[in-house]
């Protein structure tokens, strides 16, 4: 088990270069090739390149394992320790990958267990296997010419990950991160509810949407791209455990609606950003039914909870959504970035998105020509690193992956109860903790715990208190971890 950080010796660059003196070759891989010229045009991509980045990413690990918190230097200090500039002439392979090296042993390090600061944490093997290899194949996700096997895959992933949300029909595409998929269903609802806009544009009518107070600030955004406005967003209030009370949304609906303005659209969260909370869906299901709106579950979070039994009622309601958000480079530990798009019913997503553009499009059936259906052109391959993690693990590993997470948040839901330095924020839903340490400022204690290198949490905002927001997205963490963090926080306390 790595050992508190602070004890540490600093720790060498991945391949220790000076930023003056001549570049050192990583061991044993400068040399054959023209490692020491810059090449006049391309570089092929060979075995030697192949060993130089095995060999980087083993000191990484090493690396990681030594010291789980990056030190924190400011903007200016880091820019000063790292060779950051581009110039005219380009430089000797060694010497690039010693930079890279550099930049490595510089990054802020969110695979180790003492990373509590984001929605997404950990290194799982084969998706992080995958997503090198997407890399070395360079495939554009646009049409079944190009991408083959992989417009295939995309296709069986999308209609899996339907089936899970309850869309017996369903389709879906992956988009480049959480904040897209809320963009593109608000694109597709606002579509829905006024057919021709995306001909004759806006008309000025107002349009009007509802998310929690507790939603993405995503959907402000898209709010604000789609035409429809920030101010036609309307923030519903949510009760004290984060969860959008449904009366508060049958009223601004209403409200709404007398001042001659067009309700169209309802947002339900599974899982907010800070306190991790679930909407009741089935409610604002049956709100969004009987008025007509739009439902679209934001569950870029919480959407891998549907393949657990026992977290599946957090849910429940979903399969009567028009739209589903999830993000598995959340909690799935699939690398960045993995969004799919879901939609209950199919050729939405075509009527929405698609483009002529015949010098493109020359696929066999179109049906696997997924870029006919996504807001972009050149799309990356997203879908093999998701799917060969789920061949490895199945739902029923996946199922186990969240439920561990919801029980290493309640353990530490348990410390911060039986702890008289610590205020719990409000009852932990999934995978998120927030609390507040008597006395203390939050923003504070997350700022000691990332300078002294003991930990990295970061801190929100809840019912304007300043809370510390400890997120669970990294199973390889363990009990003990957990009440290291806790033990760091009492001391500087
Ligand atoms: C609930 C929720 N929705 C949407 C997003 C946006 O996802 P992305 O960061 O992939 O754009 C986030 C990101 O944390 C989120 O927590």
């Amino acid at each position: 088990m790595p050992q508190r950080c602070e004890q540490m010796p600093a720790v060498p660059p991945i391949a220790a270069t000076g930023r003056t003196g001549a570049p050192r070759p990583a061991a044993g891989l400068a040399g054959a090739g023209g490692a020491g010229e810059a090449p006049r045009a391309g570089e092929a991509f060979t075995n030697e390149t192949l060993a130089r980045m095995s060999d980087l990413a083993r000191k990484f690990l090493g690396i990681e394992r030594r010291e789980q918190v990056a030190p924190h230097l400011a903007p200016e200090d880091l820019a000063a320790s790292l060779d950051l500039s581009l110039g005219e002439q380009g430089l000797p392979l060694d010497r690039v990958f010693a930079l890279l090296g550099e930049v490595m042993a510089a990054t802020p390090r969110t695979c180790t267990p003492a990373f509590f600061n984001q929605l997404y944490a950990g290194r799982d093997a084969v998706p992080t296997a995958a997503e090198m290899l997407t890399a070395l194949m360079n495939t554009s996700m646009y049409t079944y010419r190009v991408a083959g096997p992989h417009a295939l895959i995309e296709h069986e992933l999308m209609r899996h990950m339907a089936t899970k949300v309850g869309y017996a029909e369903g389709e879906g595409i992956i988009c480049p991160g959480g904040s897209i998929a809320n963009l593109c269903a608000m694109i597709i609802a606002r579509n829905e509810a006024r057919p021709g806009i995306q001909d004759e544009g806006h008309d000025g009518r107002p349009m009007v949407a509802y998310a929690s107070e507790e939603a993405h600030y995503s959907l402000n955004k898209a709010a604000a791209m789609t035409g429809i406005g920030r101010r036609n967003l309307r923030a519903i209030p949510a009760d004290a455990r984060g969860r959008m009370v449904p009366d508060a949304l049958r009223s601004a609906i209403a409200a709404d609606r007398e001042r001659g303005a067009e309700p169209f659209m309802i947002i339900a969260m599974a899982g907010t950003t800070v306190l991790g909370a679930f909407d009741p869906i089935d409610d604002l299901a049956s709100i969004a039914e009987e008025s007509g709106l739009w439902l679209h579950v934001d569950g870029a979070l919480g959407g891998s909870f549907l393949v657990s039994e026992r977290l599946q009622p957090l849910l429940r309601g979903s399969d009567r959504s028009n739209s589903f958000n999830w993000n598995p480079h959340k909690l799935m530990g699939v690398p960045l970035s993995c969004s799919p798009l879901l939609t209950r019913e199919q050729g939405l997503l075509k009527k929405h998105f698609k483009e002529p553009a015949d010098y493109l499009f020359q696929s066999d059936p179109e049906k696997f020509d997924h870029g006919t259906m996504s807001i972009q052109c050149g799309r990356r391959n997203d879908a093999l690193k998701i799917w060969a993690a789920w061949k490895r693990h199945g739902d029923a590993g996946y199922a186990r992956r969240v439920e561990r997470l919801c029980d290493l948040v309640q353990y530490a839901a348990d410390r911060v109860r039986h702890d008289p330095t610590f205020v719990l924020t409000a009852e932990p839903e999934s995978v998120c903790l927030c609390f507040e340490v008597i006395g203390r400022q939050s923003e504070e204690i997350c700022e000691r715990l990332l300078l002294e290198q003991r930990a990295m949490v970061g801190h929100a905002v809840v019912r304007g208190r300043k809370v510390i927001r400890l997120a669970c997205a990294n199973p390889e963490v363990t009990e003990a971890d957990v009440d290291r963090f806790f033990d760091h926080i009492r001391a500087i306390a």
